[in-house]
């Protein structure tokens, strides 16, 4: 069975095969009001979410099966004190499959470790967001027709931002990939990023003070809004909140045929000015959020019990009950699951859960 709780977790050939699945969903939706028919969705919502959600739930109803769960965790069995172990082996007798977002890093994966259905992974914390992967990654081979040999602009909040994290991690089985980091110190992207994908992967990247500096060289540009709720400190956040704003002026720097992709919600790092350019590709992104998740639904479903499908051997995970992950959000200190490690290949200990460094 496959649970996407990582965009790794997917082979290229697999990521190649959702997105082609995803053109043919927008060339003839026709052929598949009927694919989820008599299947159901489980959308467990720990954090507030209004796009990823409503992304999922029109993506299973588009093809022809049925939502359920919860958007606010106050309101179910959680407030209780029920475990998020617990809760998905419950879920998981009403369910097919499992959308999950969660503050707390490393939660799906704690889900996807009793889970009896495919769990996909809607955000976990600061740490990853693979169907948002998946949304870039339709978004740029639909605007640029290709995904390898690409430079790329990061800007904003590369520290945070969890969807630049993982979309780093997804480049990395792609060929010729270059990366500008545009972010000020305090938003630099973490160091296992850095280090267990751009250095070790061969992702060459420059770290530029000005999106002026990288616009010329760029095909992508990857906006990015400050995360204002996962800062400690609230001046620190006001002191950042408006450090890079992409605007008409500095569009003209950029090539013809580059993509401005954003996540969203924006706050006000694309000024409204730059959406008429039909370059800003970010409304487009939306829309192929909603028909890859189609296609991911439909293939998770379908590789349930195909061999050819299966998860990454984790060849290199352990526990060892002598060991500790210092990270306060992460999930193997805020409910009781076994400590997973793995190693590095130079050696170096991670958390299984959030990749902290042990
Ligand atoms: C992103 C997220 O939730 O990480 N939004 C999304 O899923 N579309 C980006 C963000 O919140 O800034």
């Amino acid at each position: 069975m496959k649970h996407l709780i990582e965009p790794t977790d997917l082979t290229r050939a697999e990521i190649s095969e959702i997105i082609a699945l995803a053109d043919r969903i927008i060339e003839h939706p026709e052929e598949y009001y009927e694919a989820m028919a008599h299947k159901k969705l489980a959308t467990l919502f720990y954090e507030p979410s209004t796009r990823t959600r409503l992304s999922f739930t029109a993506a299973m109803k588009e093809l022809g099966g049925q939502v359920l769960g919860f958007s606010d965790a106050a309101r179910s069995s959680v407030s209780k004190g029920e475990t998020v172990q617990d809760t998905v082996r419950v879920l998981a007798c009403f369910a097919d499959i499992i959308a999950m977002r969660h503050p707390i890093e490393g939660a799906p994966l704690a889900a996807s470790e009793v889970s009896p259905v495919p769990i996909i992974n809607a955000g976990d914390g600061s740490h990853s967001h693979p169907t948002q992967t998946l949304t870039d990654l339709l978004t740029i081979h639909r605007e640029l027709g290709h995904i390898d040999n690409l430079t790329i602009g990061f800007c904003g909040d590369l520290r945070f931002g969890r969807t630049v994290h993982s979309l780093i991690k997804a480049l990395s089985a792609y060929e010729g990939i270059k990366v500008y980091l545009i972010a000020p110190d305090a938003l630099k992207l973490p160091e296992y990023i850095r280090h267990d994908v751009c250095d070790r992967k061969g992702i060459p990247y420059e770290e530029v003070d000005s999106i002026e500096e990288a616009m010329p060289n760029l095909d992508i540009l990857y906006m990015t809004r400050v995360q204002k709720e996962r800062f400690l400190d609230q001046d620190e956040f006001d002191r950042l909140k408006d450090n890079f704003i992409l605007n008409a002026e500095k569009m003209k720097l950029a090539k013809k045929n580059m993509a401005v992709l954003h996540p969203l919600p924006r706050v006000n790092e694309i000024l409204t000015e730059v959406d008429a350019d039909p370059r800003a590709a970010y409304f487009r992104q939306v829309a192929c959020g909603k028909y890859v998740r189609m296609a991911l639904i439909k293939s998770l479903i379908d590789w349930k019990d195909d061999p050819k499908h299966p998860m990454p051997e984790k060849k290199d995970i352990f526990t060892d009950t002598t060991l500790r992950c210092t990270n306060p959000k992460c999930m193997c200190n805020h409910e009781h699951v076994t400590p997973y490690f793995k190693r590095t290949e130079e050696g170096i200990i991670r958390c299984a859960y959030c990749e902290s460094k042990i």
